[in-house]
């Protein structure tokens, strides 16, 4: 029997107290503890990017990083982003916008990197962000919508 022990995961604002093996990832924590499933089990190897959240407003794939390694860092998952009513986030209602989703799997992980690109302050520029969004695969859009997206909202930051 595997010894659980107890973590507390402050996840989108909220303080979750779980059970948790000590080698669980914050991607099973996430979706099978929580329940919150807008984070995408894809590959499994921190490959594909569909499990991208924020600690702490960097990118992590949560499929590679260990649950009780996050204990007291703010996690942000696609759920977090929108506001209390359901309003879609900037980057979200860009993604709708430009149609820069198709089947939708890979689009929160998506979104997420392109959130803590916005965060970071990334140049309106399609080489950069094409470049900070290099983890995250998709096998549906062709990639130049999802671009167009997160260029769209960084030239409104400037
Ligand atoms: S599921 Fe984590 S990178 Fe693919
Ligand atoms: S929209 Fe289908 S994988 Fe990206």
């Amino acid at each position: 029997m595997t010894t659980k022990r107890l973590l507390e995961l402050r996840v989108n604002g909220i303080t979750h107290t779980v059970a948790s093996d000590a080698d669980a990832t914050l991607l099973e924590v996430l979706r099978e503890t929580i329940g919150l499933t807008g984070t995408k089990w894809g590959c499994l190897t921190g490959d594909c990017g569909a499990c991208t959240v924020l600690v702490d407003d960097l990118p992590v794939v949560s499929c590679l990083q260990l649950a009780s390694q996050v204990e007291g860092r703010d996690i942000t998952t696609i759920e977090g982003l929108g506001g209390p009513a359901g309003e879609l986030s900037e980057v979200q209602a860009s993604f709708v916008r430009n149609g820069a989703a198709q089947c939708g799997f890979c689009t929160p992980g998506m979104i997420m990197s392109s959130e803590a690109l916005i965060r970071a302050g990334v140049e309106p520029d399609e080489t950069a962000v094409r470049e900070g969004l290099a983890g995250n695969l998709c096998r549906c859009t062709g990639y130049n919508k999802i671009i167009d997206a997160v260029v769209e909202v960084a030239r409104g930051r400037e």
